[in-house]
């Protein structure tokens, strides 16, 4: 049985920055997602805040929400069978030192910090994240 859903994906400063954005979003489709939004913006500090809630409380919060607002990202909303799991699957790990080959952060990851991508973690958050970008 299918089971369609939509997830969160954010190409992150120091992808875009690399001029990574088309290249990212061609192995998306070549996986089979299709890109039913997508917007390249900059966003302010406060959004990031914002957006990164949940993690108020690590010691990398500051550090991640002065990047994320540093530079042009690229917001999409995915669509795919399982498209939560099957993101995080051809993201990778967090670290991109611990992501398997022919993951996107392996690939294109320069650090933890600098990991390229972004991806909601849950069909719960995926439904969230896509609001906050894309309500109008
Ligand atoms: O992005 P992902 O869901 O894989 O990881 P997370 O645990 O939700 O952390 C969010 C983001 O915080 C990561 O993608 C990293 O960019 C950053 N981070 C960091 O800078 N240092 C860490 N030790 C852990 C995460
Ligand atoms: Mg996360």
């Amino acid at each position: 049985m299918s089971n369609i859903e939509q997830t969160l994906s954010i190409i992150k400063p120091d992808a875009v920055e690399r001029n990574l954005d088309n290249e990212i979003k061609e192995i998306f489709k070549k996986n089979g997602f299709k890109i039913v939004q997508e917007k390249k913006i900059q966003i302010e500090k406060s959004e990031a805040e914002k957006f990164y809630k949940v993690h108020e409380t690590k010691p990398f919060y500051t550090d991640l929400c002065a990047y994320l607002a540093s530079g042009p990202i690229v917001v999409m909303i995915l669509e795919k069978d399982n498209a939560v799991l099957a993101n995080r699957e051809l993201m990778g790990a967090t670290n991109p030192k611990d992501a398997k080959e022919n993951t996107i952060r392996k690939k294109y990851g320069i650090s933890i910090d600098k990991n390229s991508v972004h991806g909601s973690d849950s069909l719960d958050n995926a439904k969230i994240e896509i609001d906050f970008f894309f309500k109008d």
